[in-house]
């Protein structure tokens, strides 16, 4: 029996009618919402490098990526609408054909997937859910390290970028038995770009940690 996955997901802002039209034209082709999901090995070409961005915001990084990296599929998964509308219109205007997005909880969406798929998965700046009461709104936690681990192949690896001290502190915490390296210049042409809310981070006085973490080793 499948256990019930608890999650928490706050999505902050109205989706506009422009937002739902553009959903809507690329639905099933370059957008899947969680319920309608196909098998996710089947949604881009078969025996490549499977890269997946968790909450990817305005999708500027996992933009960039996939336009520099055509022969790399890469995945992202999102509960803000708006967000996902604004990067399926870039898709479309360059014509990308490794990239698809995913509406919904990540949580749900790995613990949909059967096997290890996954060589890469990036969380950049999850929401930092900053007062200690609404920590257990946090995104990643022992039971959502364990799934993702489940869904990394072997020698896979997990980065994850915070500019919260706490939270980066619990994820040292948890991290501490995986082989885990924090500079971010050992991806290479994977390192992500400063997002929206890293400049935030760096505007507010706040210091960005970095976790590159190898879960299968
Ligand atoms: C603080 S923002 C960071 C956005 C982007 N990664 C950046 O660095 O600019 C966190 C993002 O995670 C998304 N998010 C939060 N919980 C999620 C979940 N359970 N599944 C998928 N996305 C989620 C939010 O909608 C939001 O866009």
């Amino acid at each position: 029996m499948k256990r019930e996955i608890k999650s928490y997901v706050h999505v902050r802002s109205r989706t506009s009618k422009q937002d739902f039209k553009v959903l809507d034209s690329f639905k099933n082709s370059t957008f899947y919402s969680l319920e309608e999901l196909p098998d996710i090995s089947k949604l881009l070409p078969e025996g490549r490098i499977n890269i997946l961005e968790i909450g990817f915001g305005d999708g500027k990084n996992l933009f960039q990526k996939a336009a520099f990296n055509p022969e790399i599929n890469f995945y992202g998964i999102e509960i803000y609408k708006a967000g996902i509308a604004s990067l399926l219109k870039k898709i479309n205007s360059d014509d990308l054909k490794n990239i698809c997005l995913i509406f919904g909880d990540a949580k749900k969406f790995l613990a949909k997937i059967d096997a290890p798929f996954f060589d890469f998965i990036f969380i950049l700046f999850p929401d930092p859910w900053p007062k200690k009461r609404h920590w257990k709104r946090r995104l990643i936690d022992k039971e959502f390290l364990l799934l993702l681990k489940k869904r990394l192949k072997n020698k896979g690896r997990l980065i994850v970028k915070t500019d919260w001290q706490d939270y980066a502190k619990n994820l040292a915490n948890e991290l501490v038995n995986f082989p885990t390296c924090n500079n971010d210049d050992s991806l290479g042409f994977l390192r992500p770009i400063k997002t929206k809310y890293e400049r935030k981070g760096e505007e507010e006085g706040r210091t960005i940690f970095t976790y590159i973490s190898h879960l299968n080793e």
